[in-house]
Formats: C-alpha cells, structure tokens, sequence
C-alpha cells in the first residue's frame, strides 16, 4: 500500500493535459484522475448552464472516486462557475485562470486568446480590471479548439494564420487550455512570449497536498465501476495504471490517452 493524495483534472478536452503534465511535475508521487469531455467540446460556445451540467457531473465522480483535490484545467468552466462547483463540493478546487495579471507586469501591449465564454465573462473583466499599464485586446478564435484537438488526436495540420488576429504585441495570454498546445507556434507568430495559467495552477495543487496531513491511504483496485457511469469508468484500474499513475475516465479516455501519449510520452 502507498500513501499519495488523489487528484481529479477536468477540461472540455485535451486542453486540460497541459495542465496535467504540470501538476505532475509538481506533484509526481499523487493518482491523477483524468476527464476530458471531447464529445461535447467546445465548451466556448456553449451555454452556462449547459457546462455547469457537465462540470457537475464530472466532480460528482471525482468525488465518487474518493478524488481529493480536483483541477477545472478549462479557463471556459474555471471563469463561469468554479464559484459554483466549490459551494456545492466538499474538497478544494482549484481553476485555470487567463494569466493576464503575469502579462501586464512586463507587457504594454497583450493580446488575450480565448473562448468566446471566456472572452465574454465577467470574471475576466474582472481581471483585466486589477491591471495597470497594459493594453488587452481581447480574441476569441472560433475554430481553434477543434483544429488543435484534430491537430493532435488526427494529425491535421494547422494553419495559424486562419485563426490568429493580425497585430503587434509584446505579449500573448493563452486563455484557453487547448492553445497551451500550440504555444511555440503563437510565440513564434507573433515574435513575442506566451502567458498561461497552467504552471500556477499546479503550483496551488502542490501547495493544498503539502497542507493536507493526513492523504487518504491508496491501494490496488480501489475504484469502482458503478453501474449507471459503467461507460464513464474503467473497472480494472490495474491495467490503466501507465503514466505516472493516470486513470483516463469519460467515454473519450482512449483519445485522452493517445493524446498524452503523444504530447508527451513519445517526445521524452
Ligand atoms: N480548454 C478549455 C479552456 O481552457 C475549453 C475549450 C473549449 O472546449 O472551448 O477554455
């Protein structure tokens, strides 16, 4: 039996596997949990309520899993209803946030990159608010999402050009996910740094495992497979248990896999 703590990390896709990757590098002795919701991204067009829904339903099987942290690796589900989903859930969530605090301290002139949600959120007003001294232009690219999952998952190549505003800027906030996947190439584009939340996230999850005394004792096969989430979850953990102790979960774990996989298993 080892002791580590369990983390759950959520996003509409494989946007969230950035985020993953840092929170491993952060925290590599934990179980992580992973859910991405492919068949129903975009999540950047949909309505509030519908991502409520399915953020809901992702943590109530964290919580099922005995998941002790969970990770909202999605800036679309963080901005409209992280707030939510922590009055409702006993265990801390912690969200990925547009880092346009980070860009303003050392940009004059940044572009914010996200979803539409996000774009139009009030949480990120609320941000660009607390910054001084920077100028945001805020775009929210409609099709970018889906080239990048189809660009990773298919091979499809991507052509940044038909998705990026034309512009200088001495700086680019990755406000979604899914983007952190492309960052050289938007680096590259506009000759200028990227800015994403995902490292800071992690940084918090490592802070909340280093608080938390008494992590909940972990063995093999402890997870179940309940009935009515039988097509959501693996019931033998044993084999799935590759990665650095990653359990993909949702009807899409096999793509989730292969993406990670080839993110970052064939690239070490
Ligand atoms: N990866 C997500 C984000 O950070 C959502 C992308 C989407 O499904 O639209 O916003």
């Amino acid at each position: 039996m080892e002791k580590t703590c369990r983390i759950g990390v959520f996003d509409s896709g494989i946007g969230g596997l950035s985020v993953l990757r840092a929170c491993q590098r952060a925290v590599p002795h934990a179980r992580y949990y992973y859910y991405g919701d492919n068949n129903f991204a975009p999540y950047g067009s949909r309505t509030k309520g519908e991502i409520e829904r399915r953020v809901r339903s992702a943590l109530k099987l964290f919580e099922r899993l005995g998941v002790e942290i969970a990770v909202l690796a999605c800036n679309t589900a963080t901005t409209l209803c992280i707030e939510e989903m922590r009055r409702e859930f006993s265990f801390p969530i912690v969200g990925v946030e547009p880092a346009v605090l980070p860009a303003a301290r050392v940009c004059r002139r940044a572009l914010v990159l996200a979803t539409p949600r996000t774009v139009g959120s009030e949480r990120l007003r609320f941000l660009l608010s607390q910054t001084e001294h920077c100028e945001f232009t805020l775009f929210a690219p409609p099709r970018l999402v889906t080239a990048i999952e189809d660009h990773v998952l298919l091979g499809k190549q991507i052509r940044l050009e038909e998705h990026l505003p034309v512009g200088s800027f001495d700086g680019v906030v990755l406000g979604c996910t899914h983007y952190v996947h492309v960052s050289e190439a938007v680096s590259s584009f506009y000759r200028a740094p990227v800015f994403d939340g995902g490292e800071g996230a992690a940084r918090l999850v490592s802070r909340l495992v280093k608080e938390r005394e008494n992590c909940q004792l972990f063995g093999n096969d402890d997870h179940f497979c309940d009935e009515s989430h039988g097509a959501l979850i693996f019931t033998n953990c044993q084999s799935d248990r590759t990665y650095n102790d990653i359990i993909f979960l949702g009807k899409t774990k096999n793509l989730n896999e292969f993406a990670y996989k080839r993110l970052f298993i064939s690239k070490s």
